[in-house]
C-alpha cells in the first residue's frame, strides 16, 4: 500500500504529455505575456489594502524591511518554480512537480491545497474588488444597497459620515473611541455580496471564451494599475516628510507582534498576501510558447517587478503620512489625501487603479484553478469532466465554469475575512513542497536538462522552505485548524475516488499482467 501512495509519475511521461499536441490547450502566450499574468496575479489587495495595516499595527515604517524579508523567501521559491516550470512544461504547476517527485498522494495533497490558493484567493479578493467599486460608484451618487454588498447574514451599520460598515471588532472598538453606541445606528442584514459575484461570473465568462482574450484584458488592467503605482511613486516622492520616518523601526510595545523587530516579522508575515500570485504563471506552461525558455523569466520577472514596486510604495507611503494612519481599508487612498487639495484628481485614479488590478488577481486566481483541476484529472484523481477542452474556445471549460461557481458562491455568500489566512498557509504549504521537490529531484535525476537551474542548490531550497515553515508556524492556531480539516475533507476524495481511478496506476498494473 505505502508503495502504491508513492507511485511517481516518470520523466519521459512527463515529457510525453508536455509535447502532445492533441491536449487541446493552445499554445499562445509569449514571455511578456507571461509576466503580465503574474504581475496580474500578484500586486491586488496586499498593496492597496494590506500594507497600511499592517505597517499601522505591526511594523510602522520598517514595513519596508518586512517587504524585503517576504519577497526574499519567496524569490527563493520563485527560483525553484522557475526550475520546475521550464522542465516539466505542464500545466498542474506545484502539482505536477511533486507527482513527479514525491509521489501521487503527496501530488493530490498539493493540487488540494492549491485550491485553497487559487480559488479561495480568487473568492478573498472580488470581496475587496466589491468593496472599492461600491466606494467608486458612491463617489459618482450611485449607491448599491448595503444589503447587496456584505456576505450573507452579516450585519451593517451606518455609520455617520462614512457609510454603510459591516460590524467587525475594530468598527466597535473605533465607535466606542468616538462615544457612539452602535445600538443608536440604523442596522441592515445584507442577503448577498452582489459586486463580487458579479465580478467573478464576468471574469469567469472571459475565461471560457478564450486564453488570449483574457490575457489581453489581463494586459490592460495590468497596464493601469502599474502605471498608476508609478504616479503615486513618482509624485508622491514630493510630499515625503522625512519626520514621518522616524523613528523607522517604531520600539515594541513588550507585546510580541507589535512593532520593534517582531513586528516586522509579522508584518512580513501579513504581507505575504501581495506576493501569492507568481506562481500561477506556472499553471498556464501547457500554453506558454516556449516554456522551458520563457517560464522563468515570466515567474521571476513578474516577482522582481511587483518586489520592487512594493518597496517604493512603502517606502513613499509611509513617508507622506504617518504610519498610525494607515489602519483603514484604503491607505493608498489615504496617502494621496495627505498630499492635499491640489492631488485631489489622483484619488478616482488610485481606486480606478484598485479596480483594475484587483480585477487581474481574480482572472488569474480563476484560470491557474481549472488547469489544475486540468492535469488532475488528466490523471484519473478527478472525474474527466474536469478536462474537458472546449472544441472552439479551447480552454478547460467546464472546470473553468465549476471554479467560477463556487468562488462566486464563496464570495456572495461566506464571511470571509478568516479566508485571508488560509489562503496564505496553503500558498506557503504549497511552495515549501516545491523547495524540497527540487532537492529530490536534483538527488534522483540530476541528468535530466535543466533549461533554468536554482543556484545555490541545496542551500536556497533549504532556506525557502523553512522561511515557509516558520510563517506557518506563526499563522494563527484557527487556520491551522482549518488547514487539517481542508486535508482530511481531500483524504476522503483521493482514498474513495483517485486511488482507484489512478490512471498510472491502471497502466503500471496493466503492464506487469
Ligand atoms: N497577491 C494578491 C493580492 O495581493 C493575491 O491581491
Amino acid at each position: 500500500m505505502a508503495k502504491r501512495l508513492f507511485i511517481t509519475k516518470s520523466m519521459s511521461k512527463l515529457m510525453d504529455e508536455s509535447n502532445d499536441k492533441g491536449h487541446g490547450l493552445k499554445r499562445t502566450l509569449t514571455a511578456t505575456n507571461l509576466t503580465t499574468l503574474g504581475i496580474g496575479a500578484i500586486i491586488g489587495a496586499g498593496i492597496f489594502v494590506l500594507t497600511g495595516q499592517a505597517a499601522a499595527q505591526y511594523a510602522g515604517p520598517a514595513i519596508v524591511i518586512s517587504f524585503i524579508i517576504s519577497g526574499v523567501a519567496c524569490a527563493f521559491a520563485g527560483l525553484c518554480y522557475a526550475e520546475f516550470a521550464s522542465m516539466i512544461p505542464i500545466a498542474g504547476s506545484a502539482y505536477t512537480y511533486s507527482y513527479a517527485t514525491m509521489g501521487e498522494f503527496l501530488a493530490w495533497i498539493i493540487g488540494w491545497d492549491l485550491i485553497l490558493e487559487y480559488l479561495f484567493a480568487a473568492s478573498t479578493v472580488s470581496v475587496g474588488w466589491g468593496g472599492y467599486v461600491v466606494s467608486f460608484l458612491n463617489d459618482f451618487g450611485i449607491h448599491i444597497p448595503a444589503y447587496l454588498s456584505a456576505a450573507s447574514g452579516s450585519v451593517l451599520v451606518d455609520v455617520p459620515n462614512i457609510g454603510w460598515k459591516p460590524i467587525t471588532e475594530n468598527l466597535l472598538k473605533n465607535l466606542s473611541a468616538l462615544n457612539i453606541n452602535v445600538d443608536t445606528l440604523p442596522h441592515v442584514t445584507s442577503i448577498m455580496n452582489l459586486p463580487a459575484m458579479a465580478i467573478v461570473a464576468i471574469l469567469t465568462t472571459l475565461l471560457v471564451i478564450g486564453i488570449r482574450e483574457s490575457a489581453n484584458f489581463n494586459n490592460v488592467m495590468v497596464i493601469v494599475k502599474v502605471s498608476v503605482i508609478i504616479i503615486f511613486i513618482a509624485i508622491g516622492f514630493a510630499f515625503v516628510k522625512s519626520a514621518n520616518w522616524h523613528p523607522f523601526i517604531p520600539e515594541n510595545t513588550g507585546e510580541w507582534g507589535e512593532y520593534g523587530w517582531s513586528g516586522i516579522l509579522r508584518g512580513a508575515g501579513v504581507i505575504f498576501f501581495a506576493y501569492i500570485g507568481f506562481d500561477a504563471v506556472s499553471t498556464a506552461a501547457q500554453e506558454a510558447k516556449n516554456p522551458q525558455k520563457h517560464m522563468p523569466i515570466g515567474i521571476l520577472g513578474s516577482l522582481s517587478i511587483s518586489t520592487v514596486l512594493y518597496i517604493l510604495v512603502a517606502i513613499v507611503l509611509t513617508g507622506i503620512v504617518s504610519y498610525t494612519m494607515l489602519n483603514v481599508p484604503d491607505p493608498v487612498a489615504v496617502g494621496v489625501n495627505a498630499m492635499g487639495n491640489g492631488m485631489f484628481w489622483l484619488r478616482p485614479i488610485i481606486k480606478i487603479a484598485a479596480i483594475a488590478g484587483l480585477s487581474s488577481v481574480i482572472l488569474v486566481m480563476l484560470m491557474g484553478q481549472p488547469r489544475i483541476f486540468y492535469s488532475m484529472s488528466k490523471d484519473g484523481l478527478l472525474p474527466p469532466v474536469f478536462s474537458k477542452v472546449h472544441k472552439r474556445f479551447k480552454t478547460p471549460y467546464i472546470s473553468t465554469i465549476i471554479t467560477g461557481f463556487v468562488a462566486m458562491i464563496i464570495a456572495g455568500v461566506l464571511p470571509i475575512d478568516i479566508l485571508g489566512e488560509l489562503v496564505s498557509i496553503g500558498t506557503l504549504l504549497a511552495f515549501a513542497i516545491v523547495c524540497v521537490s527540487i532537492i529530490i529531484l536534483r538527488k534522483k535525476r540530476p541528468d535530466l536538462p535543466r533549461p533554468f537551474r536554482t543556484p545555490l542548490v541545496p542551500l536556497i531550497p533549504i532556506l525557502g522552505a523553512l522561511i515557509c515553515f516558520a510563517q506557518m508556524a506563526s499563522l494563527p492556531l484557527d487556520t491551522w485548524l482549518r488547514l487539517i480539516i481542508w486535508m482530511a475533507i481531500g483524504f476522503l476524495i483521493y482514498f474513495t475516488y483517485g486511488i482507484r481511478k489512478s490512471k498510472l496506476f491502471n497502466e503500471n498494473k496493466n503492464e506487469k499482467k
